[in-house]
């Protein structure tokens, strides 16, 4: 695991805490939540007495974000598009989305952007070797099939993505990667269920995608299957920086 953490004066951390919501400041302030779904974090942000916005561009997610907190705002667009006021927030928050997004330069100087001088981008998404045992069976699998896995996520180290931060004027106040083994719902369809949902692109592409799921679970079943459930390799980014 590799870490890289500056306690700063303006942050009221508890290092021991593993929840992403406990590195926002303290004080309430005005924060943007990239990539909000459906709105549960937004109303955990909401809840501490921040006033926050939470964007996404799925207007769908947004539809059911509205229904779930209608007392909360939520706008559909996407982050690299929208137009939204310079300098109009304290904090950018974003939890499990920045993996998602190709264009990682013009993501961090939108961010700059609308942060304030001095404001905060909080965030955590998949970090270099984030499900490495699934891809890396799931490309054995379509390699046996003359095909190639290439891989639509952008999974930085930390070093590359805190060099990227500072090239667009971030600060890093904190920054490490750690594993988190996250269990798969729905037991023994919990591995196919999940590939259906984020490896579609190169399933459809297949004449018997359910045979080469079934080769899949049995090629991971000795490494993540356990007892009852899937385990998935996540491993991620944790990046608390400051805009200067
Ligand atoms: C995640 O870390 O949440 C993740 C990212 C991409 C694919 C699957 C999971």
């Amino acid at each position: 695991m590799q870490k890289y953490i500056i306690i700063s004066t303006i942050l009221f951390l508890s290092m021991e805490s593993n929840q992403l919501l406990d590195y926002l400041p303290a004080a309430p302030n005005k924060i943007l939540d990239i990539g909000c779904g459906t709105g549960e974090l937004t109303a955990q942000i909401a809840a501490k007495g921040f006033n926050v916005l939470g964007i996404d561009q799925s207007n769908n997610m947004i539809q059911k974000a509205k229904l779930n907190f209608p007392n909360l705002d939520f706008v559909q667009g996407n982050i690299l598009h929208m137009q939204l006021e310079q300098g109009s927030f304290d904090t950018v928050f974003s939890n499990a989305v920045f993996h998602w997004i190709n264009d990682q330069q013009t993501l961090a100087m939108k961010i700059h952007t609308v942060l304030k001088p001095g404001g905060l981008l909080v965030c955590e998404f998949g970090a270099e070797g984030n499900i490495k045992t699934i891809s890396t069976a799931f490309s054995t699998e379509l390699n046996l099939l003359g095909k190639a896995y290439y891989s639509p996520f952008y999974f930085p180290s930390v070093s590359e993505y805190t060099t990227l931060l500072k090239q667009n004027n971030f600060e890093i106040i904190t920054a490490y990667d750690y594993p988190r083994p996250t269990t798969l719902k729905e037991g023994y369809s919990g591995l196919s269920n999940w590939v259906k949902q984020f490896f579609a692109a190169d399933l459809v592409k297949l004449d018997d995608p359910d045979t080469v799921m079934k080769h899949l679970e049995d090629r991971l079943e000795d490494k993540l299957w356990k007892d009852d459930h899937w385990e998935a390799d996540y491993h991620r980014i944790r990046v608390v920086a400051k805009s200067i």
